[in-house]
């Protein structure tokens, strides 16, 4: 079985950070979301990935996740020239492909299980492809899947305005080649993109098997800043690898799980866990608290920062308390008078605040 990553498309919804970025790059305690679907897929054996990437983005993403070595997989890279949609990015990605089957992970998805058992269960009753599926409070923002009464899939809509169920299409799907098939026989959707959900719709229609299986443990489709910051606070609940590799002054206290990398360095600083501190950091007079990433090379200074996302050598000062927080990389946030108050932000790459 093969293993294809969606890491094309537009990324509107993370607006500004992906003006500049790839919104699969965006860090989520401190590694990129694009990874997490890699390693998802090389713990369930899978060694041959395409992964699908844009015009504007797609060297970003080359750059930094290279040839696969450090994920001891092999790592091929797609271009799609347009948007055209998930069914497009299949089809563009067909030569890859070529009759093997395949599970394919949207490159913005978080699932908490792994693909072992949907995979092992796909080997067994060889439908042609097996859909993960989730109760969510909001269906009309998903493909949205309607179940008989043996649990059968009887029909799916992408994003209906009357959803027919709760029941959410997850961002990870297993495949026969015959979905290439299915793929040649749709029509681009009312929002102009060829939709993986009717291609899928299309094999129930000339009588192929899908099955489905509802998943249990999380799933985080990080497309906006607070699923963004929710998929960055529950890894870091979950992360077990943390290292403790920076230095700290006899000031700063640290308490609960905080990783530090090696290189950064706390001055009379207090950090309160789960916590991330990339390499190379400067924090001084700062306060850390609970569900922060701090990426690698960032300085703070005279900050109390909680529950944010703060990316590659972004530089604060004095900007009093900062909450719920997306900021991008090479950002300035600095304060040169006034009283501090709560901030919250959703800033691009470099971008220059003074308060
Ligand atoms: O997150 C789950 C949902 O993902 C499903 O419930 C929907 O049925 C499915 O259509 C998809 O909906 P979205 O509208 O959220 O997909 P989005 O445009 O965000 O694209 C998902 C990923 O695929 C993202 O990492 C970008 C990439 N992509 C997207 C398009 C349109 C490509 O690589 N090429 C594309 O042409």
């Amino acid at each position: 079985m093969r293993g294809l990553i969606l890491s094309g498309g537009k990324g509107t919804r993370l607006r500004p950070l992906t003006y500049t970025g790839a919104k699969q790059l965006v860090p989520v305690a401190n590694k990129p979301i694009l990874w997490y679907g890699i390693e998802a897929m090389v713990a369930s054996g899978i060694r041959e990935i395409g992964i699908v990437i844009s015009p504007e983005t797609g060297e970003q993403v080359r750059a930094l996740t290279g040839d696969g070595s450090r994920f001891a997989a092999q790592i091929a890279y797609i271009l799609q020239s347009e948007p055209g949609g998930l069914a497009h990015a299949v089809r563009t990605a067909r030569p890859f492909l070529g009759e093997s089957s395949f599970a394919m992970y949207l490159g913005d998805n978080l699932i908490q299980a792994g693909l072992a058992a949907p995979i092992e269960r796909f080997e067994a009753n060889q439908p042609e492809a097996l859909i993960l599926l989730k109760r969510v409070a909001n269906p009309t923002a998903f493909g949205v899947a309607e179940l008989d009464g043996q649990g059968r899939v009887m029909r799916l809509i992408e994003k209906p305005k009357v959803p027919p169920s709760d029941l959410a299409l997850v961002g990870v799907y297993l495949f026969s080649p015959q979905i290439h098939a299915a793929i040649d026989a749709i029509r681009p959707s009312a929002r102009g993109e060829l939709e993986i959900t009717d291609a899928i719709q299309q094999l129930i229609e000339v009588g192929k098997r899908v099955e489905s299986v509802e998943l249990t443990g999380w799933w985080l489709d990080t497309g906006k800043k607070d699923d963004l910051l929710e998929a960055n606070r529950v890894i870091l609940d979950e992360q077990v690898h943390c290292p403790m590799e920076g230095s700290l002054d006899e000031a700063t206290k640290v308490s609960g799980r905080v990783c530090i990398a090696k290189g950064a360095r706390l001055v009379r600083s207090m950090v309160r866990g789960p916590v991330t501190i990339g390499p190379e950091c400067l924090i001084e007079d700062s306060y850390i608290g609970p569900y922060t990433s701090i990426a690698g090379g960032v300085q703070l200074k005279n900050v109390d920062i909680e529950h944010s996302v703060v990316m590659e050598k972004t530089r604060i000062s004095g900007a009093g308390r900062i909450v719920d927080s997306l900021i991008g990389q090479r950002t300035v946030i600095s304060r040169h008078n006034g009283k501090p108050e709560a901030h919250r932000f959703l800033l691009g790459d470099d971008s220059l605040i003074e308060l």
